[in-house]
């Protein structure tokens, strides 16, 4: 049985992703320092896969304690690299504390990697690096444009860190490029858990439903797009967790043809603003009270992914569509707000 380190893997994507590597015959042991998750986490990947995996609380930061857990675990065949904070606008205006966040620890993982020769990496890498891009659909040969916030860049600089050290070692790496995840496990076992007040689209959009937030703010209607606001392509997670999965054996494998590899995970189709919530009133018969407010800075008007690198070379194609995905989200804000 292969032994996967999954880091951040009580998170979001994490999470699901765990579900998937335990279906595909994984042992997945956790580390994750519950900043933005918790450990009942592994209660709902038990509830799904009936095992739980083994977990250590540990905070990448602190490179001693990495180190005796790689010392101790020193038998891993690959990682999968979640761990990273991920909020724009707190990357403004603290940019150094995802500096370290994000790159500090990459550099400790990888170090870890050289010194007990793990070979495979997959890192969760990120749309926002093409920035607003030239022409759409955005395929992986899509420049790379200077980064808008802090956040844009630590995956910028991640993955550059990942290259270069496949360039002289070796470590084998895929950087997994998502456009906007969203939606939670069929069975509402696992969903998204923000703390505090969300600031994506979608876990907005259900607490409104739910009740817990008054009113949903959509970001512009000026926009050149179809209805004047934002598109993006918001893929369903668990199809973005099984695209992991893929990656890995890939690299397992050794099917890679180059030690650094990138694929994006979209797809395909870009939705606005208000084509989510048209579609997320449609499929959960819940109305939903919103307003249009001004632009939200920061934000590019239209992102969605060329598809065909990730179909053609990894085999993979998304299953769930965005109605699916808003279902699943919905149905997993009932079962945490307690809703019938
Ligand atoms: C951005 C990044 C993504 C990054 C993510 C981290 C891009 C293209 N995407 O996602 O790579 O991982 O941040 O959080 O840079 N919206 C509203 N009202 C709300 C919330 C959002 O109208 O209350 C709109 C936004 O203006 C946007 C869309 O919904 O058009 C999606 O927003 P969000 O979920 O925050 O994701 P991105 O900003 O696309």
């Amino acid at each position: 049985m292969k032994k996967i380190l999954v880091t951040g893997g009580l998170g979001y994507i994490g999470s699901h992703t765990v579900v998937e590597l335990q279906k595909n015959g994984f042992e997945v042991i956790i580390i994750d320092n519950l900043s933005n998750s918790s450990e009942d986490v592994l209660k709902g990947i038990h509830s799904i896969s009936g095992i739980t995996p083994i977990f250590e609380k540990l905070d990448l930061k602190e490179k001693t304690k990495v180190s005796e857990f790689f010392d101790r675990n020193s038998d891993i065949d690959g990682i999968i690299h979640f761990a990273a904070s991920k909020a724009v606008g707190e990357s403004v205006e603290d940019p150094l504390l995802y500096y370290e966040n994000n790159l500090n620890t990459l550099v400790y993982v990888l170090q870890e990697c050289k010194k007990h020769q793990i070979k495979n990496l997959i890192f969760s890498s990120s749309c926002t690096v093409y920035g607003e891009p030239d022409s759409l659909p955005i395929t992986e040969e899509a420049p790379v444009k200077k980064a808008t916030s802090p956040y844009g860049n630590t995956k910028q600089i991640s993955e550059e860190i990942i290259f270069d050290l496949c360039s002289v070692s070796d470590l084998k790496a895929i950087a997994l490029r998502y456009f906007n995840p969203i939606g939670a496990h069929e069975t509402s076992e696992i969903g998204e858990l923000p703390l505090g007040v969300p600031l994506n689209l979608v876990p907005f959009v259900t607490q409104t439903a739910a009740g817990v937030r008054e009113q949903l703010s959509v970001f512009g209607e000026d926009y050149p797009t179809v209805d004047g606001s934002c598109v993006r392509d918001y893929i369903h997670v668990v199809d973005l967790a099984k695209a992991h999965v893929i990656s890995l054996k890939r690299l397992l494998e050794g099917k890679n043809t180059t030690s650094f590899e990138v694929f994006n995970l979209g797809t395909g189709r870009g939705s606005s603003v208000l084509e989510v919530i048209k579609a997320f009133e449609k499929v959960t018969h819940q109305k939903l009270n919103y307003k249009i407010v001004d632009r939200r800075p920061g934000d590019v008007i239209s992102v969605y992914a060329d598809t065909k690198k990730a179909n053609n070379v990894l085999g993979w194609k998304t299953e769930g569509s965005m109605e699916d995905a808003l279902l699943t989200a919905w149905n997993w804000e009932k079962k945490v707000r307690n809703i019938k």
